[in-house]
């Protein structure tokens, strides 16, 4: 049971790959281990016909499935930092970790707070931390590599016999490396992941007597969206929310003390982590999600807090389409695969057309995004070969979705690297979205349609994790 927990971790990379290649599709299945074979296939083979959902569980005769939900209002804001306490933040000197420092140093008086982090500090940060001290708040930075065990439990020790005690901890060191599957050194990933998953071993293993009040992870919605090019991001970010689970169950078995809170962040507008502006612009038309302002994401801490949850994913953004992506329907109808109007059914005319007005489409988008002409595109060329590049990719991912209301990545295109190709692979998976160029409807019209979520309004949204697996009724005979 436990051990499944940290298997769970894997769902973030099968998330990344599947965004990376649709063809592929990831499913942790959760299964009793001594199941017999033929009862193991069936259940694979009724896995796969719910592949929407990337976690299943099977207890007894019973399919489980693991979904999100709104958290309610909570309208109490716990603070969980209190006058006097001491405070370790595992890179406590990156933006977030700064962040919060400043928070903590605001709230209350008589603290002390020691930031980690691998560099020696430069002096504007030095200068940064300095200016932290004040309510009579000590601020300390130790340079310590959190994925190494021994540091990390001389630093612990260093803090208790100082202060006397460590009363709550905020895991925020991570780095990201960015590359897709495909091109990424097996070094690279190992990197990617020690911060984070030999991170919070270590800090959780080396305060495991401590009485902690809080054990705070901070875990990122790549763990739980996944997302192109950070599958070990992702995967490292998905252990991390495991693990809080995996904690708290200790916490009830009194081998811990102290909330366990992961948190899935989105992209910060004050972060230190930062994507280029294509990426974001996909990540608001495929999820809705913009970048979550300072004060939205300390408020979402204090209501992550006093939500009581393991885990809470925070977003911010349109609330609508953040909805109708993060949140499954459990209704029946969503839970089968719907049958879709597959292009084969349709007449050859109607293909034909369809085709044709879909390559011209592409044509122009490729033509807007490089600023070349038409005629010098050929349909059977890769269009590598005419200069695109990541940006490039992103922003005809980013048209191509506002255009036809689809949902890809730009990952999609090194398979589909030709107008034919795509135009092919577009027409195949996603029949509905170009019916109407069957029924000669004019592009310009359907442009002029007015779409409620294209109106930029802010929202934001927290939604939990639903902390007990869904009895999925309709598929379960
Ligand atoms: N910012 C965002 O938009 C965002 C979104 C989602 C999730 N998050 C998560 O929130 C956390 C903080 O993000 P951030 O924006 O503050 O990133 P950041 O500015 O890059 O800070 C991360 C810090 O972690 C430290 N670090 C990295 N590896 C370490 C190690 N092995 N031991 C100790 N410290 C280490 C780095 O310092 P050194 O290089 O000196 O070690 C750096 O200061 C990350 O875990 C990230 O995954 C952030």
């Amino acid at each position: 049971m436990v051990r499944s927990k940290y298997f769970a971790g894997l769902s973030g990379l099968l998330k990344t790959a599947t965004l990376e290649n649709p063809n592929l599709v990831g499913q942790i299945l959760e299964l009793n281990p001594q199941e017999e074979t033929d009862a193991l296939i069936e259940k694979l083979e009724d896995s796969s016909k719910i592949s929407k959902y990337s976690r299943i569980r099977y207890v007894g005769d019973r399919c489980l499935v693991c979904n999100w939900s709104e958290i309610d209002k909570v309208d109490d804001k716990e603070i969980p930092w209190k006058d006097n306490g001491v405070y370790l933040i595992s890179g406590g000197a990156g933006g977030l970790g700064l962040i919060f420092a400043e928070e903590i140093v605001q709230k209350v008086k008589g603290a002390v707070l020691v930031l980690t982090g691998r560099s020696t500090l430069t002096s504007e940060k030095s200068g940064r931390l300095k200016g932290l001290e004040i309510n009579g708040n000590k601020i300390i930075y130790k340079q310590v590599d959190v994925s190494d065990k021994v540091a990390v439990s001389i630093l612990v020790k260093e803090m208790l016999d100082t202060y006397g005690t460590i009363n709550g901890i905020i895991h925020s060191a991570g780095i990201v490396k960015d590359n897709f599957i495909v091109k990424k050194p097996k070094e690279e990933f190992w990197e990617v992941l020690a911060p984070k998953v030999a991170g919070v071993v270590n800090l959780d293993l080396s305060t495991k007597d401590v009485a902690l009040d809080f054990f705070i992870i901070f875990s990122s919605g790549a763990a739980v969206v996944g997302n192109p090019g950070q599958a070990d991001y992702s995967a490292a970010n998905a252990f991390l929310d495991a693990y809080a689970e995996y904690r708290e169950i200790l916490v009830d078995l009194d081998q811990r003390s102290g909330k366990t809170l992961s948190i899935n962040w989105p992209l910060w507008e004050n972060g230190g982590m930062k994507v280029d502006e294509e990426s974001e612009k996909l990540m608001m038309s495929r999820l809705g999600i913009t970048p979550m302002l300072t004060s939205t994401g300390i408020n979402a801490l204090y209501r992550c807090i006093s939500s009581g949850e393991v885990q809470v994913m925070v977003v911010e953004g349109l609330l609508k389409r953040m909805r109708q992506k993060l949140i499954s329907s459990d209704e029946t109808s969503d839970v089968f695969p719907k049958t879709m109007t597959n292009s084969a059914n349709r007449n050859n005319n109607e293909s034909e057309s369809v085709h044709k007005k879909l390559s011209e489409g592409l044509v122009q988008i490729v033509c807007k995004v490089l600023k070349v002409q038409e005629k010098d595109i050929d349909n059977n060329s890769d269009l590598n070969d005419y200069g695109f590049d990541s940006i490039t990719w992103t922003e005809f991912a980013n048209r191509l979705n506002q255009e036809y209301e689809l949902d890809i990545n730009p990952t999609l295109f090194f398979e589909y690297s030709t107008v034919n190709s795509l135009c092919d692979y577009l027409i195949k998976e996603f029949p509905s979205n170009f019916t109407y160029m069957t029924q000669q409807q004019d592009l310009k019209a359907k442009e002029e349609k007015v779409d409620e979520e294209t109106v930029p309004t802010t929202i934001n949204m927290a939604a939990k994790k639903k902390k007990q697996f869904k009895i999925c009724e309709a598929y379960y005979k």
